[in-house]
């Protein structure tokens, strides 16, 4: 059995760790919520680089065998450095699902919503490099989304009415297929779709990550593949009782079938 550290500046990450539970229950998490500095979206990369290091220091000081970092802007800004610094822990990050996108489109039309950061990252630019010219992307940040997720409004009217803004010049380019390329977008598919309709493809990566954590766990001997359910630990540099209380309404998972703790960290590292 492993321990697994999950982190992202707020409840995003949740979107990942719940599919971590659906594939890979027996094991023992940590999900550590930058709640008090989210969002990181909008924040220079030097601030970002800097905090996902520190979160990712302690979650190795906890004894995690490995690290999911579940923000797509953290993964942008910082992973490579996190993989030299902590060389001995596989370390699994986020990016927007712009390969399978542009696979799945069939009038290679592609809006891809994301961070300021994420989307202007070099990361994410190479990656977009390396696809074919025939895909058209509408890059869409989508400021002010991630904050009304942290306050549990995903579903409000304000909520609907910035999405319908930020989606405008996706939906006017024709695009058929919106990539999720933040973690906390997967809990607004309820109102892109009342805005966009049924029809419309939403790719998120959350199942290709929990996969890959798998493989790096098989690597490491530590895939047990039992149905037993491992105890998951809330951490959160806001309000421990509150992320515990947005996971149980965000995630599909039976957390109940968890051993659960949850604790407030004021300062990590
Ligand atoms: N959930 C994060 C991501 O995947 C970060 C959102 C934010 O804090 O701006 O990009």
């Amino acid at each position: 059995m492993a321990l697994i550290g999950v982190f992202d500046s707020g409840v995003g990450g949740l979107s990942i760790l719940d599919e971590a539970l659906r594939q890979l229950p027996e094991h023992d998490y940590i999900y550590l919520a930058d709640s008090l500095n989210a969002p990181y979206g909008e924040k220079s990369s030097e601030w970002i680089a800097s905090r996902s290091m520190e979160l990712c220091q302690y979650l190795a000081a906890q004894g995690c065998d490995a690290i999911v970092v579940a923000c797509n802007t953290a993964t942008a800004q910082a992973i490579e450095h996190i993989r030299i610094e902590l060389q001995n822990i596989p370390i699994v990050g986020v990016e927007p699902g712009i390969k399978p996108a542009a696979m799945q489109s069939i009038n290679g039309v592609v809006g891809v919503l994301a961070t300021e950061a994420t989307l202007k990252s070099d990361k994410f630019n190479a990656l977009l490099a390396t696809l074919p010219s025939d895909c058209r992307f509408i890059k869409q940040a989508g400021p002010g989304l991630v904050s009304l997720i942290e306050a549990g409004r995903a579903n409000d009217e304000e909520t609907l009415e910035l999405l319908a803004q930020h989606l405008e010049p996706i939906q006017d380019a024709g695009a058929d297929t919106i990539v999720l390329g933040c973690t906390h977008y997967p809990f607004l598919r309820k109102a892109i779709r009342k805005l966009l309709g049924d029809s419309i493809n939403l790719i998120d990566t959350g199942d290709a990550v929990v996969r890959q954590l798998k493989r790096k766990l098989e690597a490491q001997g530590k895939n047990l593949d039992s149905d037993n359910h491992g105890c998951i630990q809330f951490i959160s540099s806001k309000d421990a009782d509150n992320l515990y209380q947005m996971a149980q309404e965000l995630m599909q998972s039976d957390l109940s079938a968890h051993h659960i703790e949850s604790r407030l960290v004021n300062a990590f590292g």
